[in-house]
């Protein structure tokens, strides 16, 4: 049986390259495709496993009832011309660890991965997925000398996303109705601003008492450990694949969304050198715009700790790489 070539691209179609083909990189490219956000080049270093997972939602095609163009592959040469490479290639937590237990492994597997794929697409933006986020972002910065507006990690999102769901199910109010805001690192430190939270515009200072606030922020700080632990092998997917779905839709189709990202400060929020969680613009160019939010003195000295922790991670993942 002979398997009928797909019809080329369309020379105007947003094309995104997923490293990594596990649970978050597969449920990713899943969702852009039958999302209808962009065309995907799902590539792992196991043989087989994205071309099964790209024939596997193939065949969905009809069903799911999109056209996008899906190829699963193990050469990097088959990513060549890619607007936005998500990079969500790495070592899951297993139960047990933090995300910093992941820095030396990963860091190596994103470099390699990074250098990669901007090589075959040098004109593309970088997304990273893969944890500890924020020091993962660093190490794919250094790796491909991109301007750094050019790379980015998705967190904020997530987490922002996690509090969201969480004070709805609380209040037992819709969804769309509340807004939240996480910045930070993504880790332990992470820092909800429940003074940018609310519920259709009202302040949730409103509808939740300080206690239940916290009871909300705290889980939320470890919803991925808590998922760790429930999934027993490898972490969440779900919700992390929707994040990135979300950050690559508003940049593929310059929806000028704000959403939360790690991007590269160069002295907003009084730090330097370093890819942390802050609200941004996010558009066909990357990083459009940082927005500097008024933080009081304790929210501004909980993200100084945070990104120190950060900045310690990052010469940990460097140093490990030219052992
Ligand atoms: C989590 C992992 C993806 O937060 O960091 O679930």
């Amino acid at each position: 049986m002979t398997v009928l070539p797909l019809p080329p691209y369309a020379s105007n179609t947003y094309r995104v390259c997923v490293i990594g083909a596990g649970k978050v990189g597969s449920t990713l490219a899943q969702r852009l495709v039958e999302r209808n956000v962009a065309d995907v080049v799902l590539l792992d270093v196991v043989p087989g496993l994205p071309q099964a997972i790209a024939l596997d939602l193939l065949q969905a095609r009809g069903l799911e009832g999109h056209d996008r163009r899906l190829i699963g592959t193990n050469d990097y040469a088959d990513t060549a011309d890619c607007d936005l490479i998500v990079i969500t290639a790495g070592k899951p937590r297993q139960p047990g660890m933090s995300r910093e237990d992941l820095l030396p492994i990963n860091a190596r597997i994103v470099a390699v991965a990074a250098r990669q794929a901007i090589a075959r697409s040098p004109a593309a933006l970088v997304m990273l997925v893969t944890n500890p986020l924020d020091a993962m972002v660093y190490v794919a910065w250094q790796a491909t000398q991109l301007a750094p507006q050019r790379v980015f990690g998705m967190a904020g999102v997530l987490d922002s996303a996690r509090l969201q769901a969480f004070i709805a199910h609380e209040l037992q109010v819709a969804i769309a109705d509340v807004s939240t805001f996480v910045l930070g690192s993504h880790g332990d430190l992470m820092l909800p601003l429940p003074r940018y939270c609310t519920v259709r515009g009202v302040p949730l200072a409103e509808f939740l008492d300080t206690a239940s606030l916290d009871r909300l922020t705290e889980r939320t700080r470890h919803a991925g450990a808590e998922l760790v632990h429930l999934y027993q092998r490898g972490g969440a997917y779900f919700a992390p694949a929707s994040s990135a779905c979300a950050m690559v839709a508003a940049i593929a189709q310059n929806q000028s969304r704000l959403l939360p990202a790690a991007a590269y400060l160069d002295g907003e929020y009084g730090l330097h050198d370093i890819f942390i969680g802050v609200p941004c613009r996010l558009g066909r160019a990357g990083i459009e715009q940082i927005v500097t939010l008024q933080l009081t003195d304790t929210e501004r000295e909980a993200l100084h700790h945070s990104a120190a922790i950060v900045q310690a991670n990052v010469q940990q993942a460097l140093s490990g790489l030219v052992e």
